[in-house]
């Protein structure tokens, strides 16, 4: 029987979102049920909201989650009912071009349920990055649940997104190492994330840049050595100050703008990587000079998900979380109900939050 539940929509461009009772079918062939413990608001959810991914309102916001499956389809076999999972957006499929040559990371098919959440007049809804979890039972395809250690759904459902993104922009696509110098321009949960992976796997100059002085306070919690306000100096200067003259090894850009991104274009040091983790609009330009991009060598990425694969990255993320080795539960600023995403924006939109996390038994 379909089942009746709460959840969160942005049925229009630019309107405030809406709390509102979503049908979710049974599962079918290949899908599961999912109710949801916990789910973070990301920024991307606000780009949803402002029509700044596409036009296929109404959304079903929400992609930052963890909770426990209620139901498995037909044909299910890599979760059970009543297992702890972390929902992700990379259900890969095993069998396209990338996955075959030994990458599923860049997996180009991955795969969604089939069936459609929709509102109780059968308005089908679009469901954020393949997910829409600001809600208290999901439909998922059953690749999108992956199976972790039981631990505090809050911290460890923000693997689903945004730290995983951060914390892989710098690991897996910036590939930082012991000894490297990295910088991290925008220090949002994204940002953080980049600088934790780095401190974890031993980066030892970590300089954080943000217009923000309460966001360059809580980068240093994660492991940053050095903050930059770009608002009141040269970012580019200050970070080849830091670095001997030269530039960072590893610049990743968590914004999503064009004046970050050159920042982060010239702040890097001869053969240097830069990352481009934070997501633009489609008519956002920049325009840099070819004999620049040639001369300085290495290289200049873009960091979907931070390449993760997720059945290899959460397990071993949410182990360190409960070894003390990866704090999680820093990047959660408030715990707060389902009907409260709308002031989690505002508060996201004002820099007072890292994460907002709405946790389904109402917050505190
Ligand atoms: N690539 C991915 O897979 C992926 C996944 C999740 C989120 N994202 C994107 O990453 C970006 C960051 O997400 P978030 O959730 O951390 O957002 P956020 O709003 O929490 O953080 C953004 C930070 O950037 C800072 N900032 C704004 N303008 C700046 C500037 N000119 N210079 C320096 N800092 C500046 C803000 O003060 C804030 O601290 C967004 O664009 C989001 O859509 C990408
Ligand atoms: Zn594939
Ligand atoms: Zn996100």
């Amino acid at each position: 029987m379909p089942q009746t539940v709460k959840g969160v929509i942005a049925r229009s461009k630019g309107a405030a979102v809406e709390l509102t009772d979503i049908v979710i079918p049974d599962p079918g062939p290949g899908e599961a049920v999912v109710a949801v413990e916990a789910c973070g608001v990301c920024h991307t959810d606000l780009h949803y909201r402002e029509g700044g991914i596409n036009d296929d309102f109404p959304f079903l916001l929400g992609h930052e989650a963890a909770g426990v499956v209620e139901a498995i389809g037909e044909g299910v076999t890599e979760v059970a009912p009543g297992d702890f999972v972390i929902l992700n957006w990379r259900a890969v499929c095993g069998q396209c071009r990338s996955c075959r040559r030994g990458r599923p990371e860049i997996c180009f098919a991955t795969h969604n349920a089939r069936q459609k959440m929709t509102l109780t007049d059968g308005t089908e809804l679009s469901p954020a990055l393949g997910i829409g979890a600001f809600v208290e039972k999901t439909l998922v395809a059953a690749g999108q649940c992956t199976k972790v250690d039981r631990a505090d759904a809050a911290a460890v459902g923000l693997l689903g997104c945004g730290v995983m993104a951060g914390f892989g922009a710098a690991v897996n696509t910036g590939g930082v190492k012991r000894g490297d110098s990295i910088a991290v321009i925008g220090c949002g949960g994204v940002g953080n994330a980049a600088i934790a992976g780095a401190a974890i796997v031993g980066a030892t100059t970590i300089i954080a840049v943000d217009v923000d002085d309460r966001k360059l306070e809580g980068a240093q919690r994660f492991g940053a050595t050095h903050t930059v306000n770009s608002r009141d100096v040269d970012a580019v200067e200050r970070i080849r100050e830091l670095t001997g003259g030269h530039g960072a090894d590893v610049v990743v850009e968590a914004v999503g703008r064009p004046e970050t991104y050159e920042q982060a274009f010239y702040a890097r040091d001869l053969a240097g990587t830069v990352v481009l983790v934070g997501v633009p609009t489609p008519d956002q330009q920049v325009t840099l000079p070819m004999i620049e991009i040639f001369g300085r060598g290495g290289s200049l990425k873009s960091s979907w998900y931070g390449d993760c694969l997720p059945s290899r990255d959460f397990p071993m993320l949410v182990n360190l979380y409960r070894q003390g080795r990866f704090d999680l539960d820093a990047f959660v600023s408030e715990k707060i109900g389902i009907g409260d995403v709308e002031a989690a924006f505002a508060k996201m939109h004002a820099g007072e939050v890292l994460r907002s996390v709405v946790v389904m038994d109402g917050g505190q």
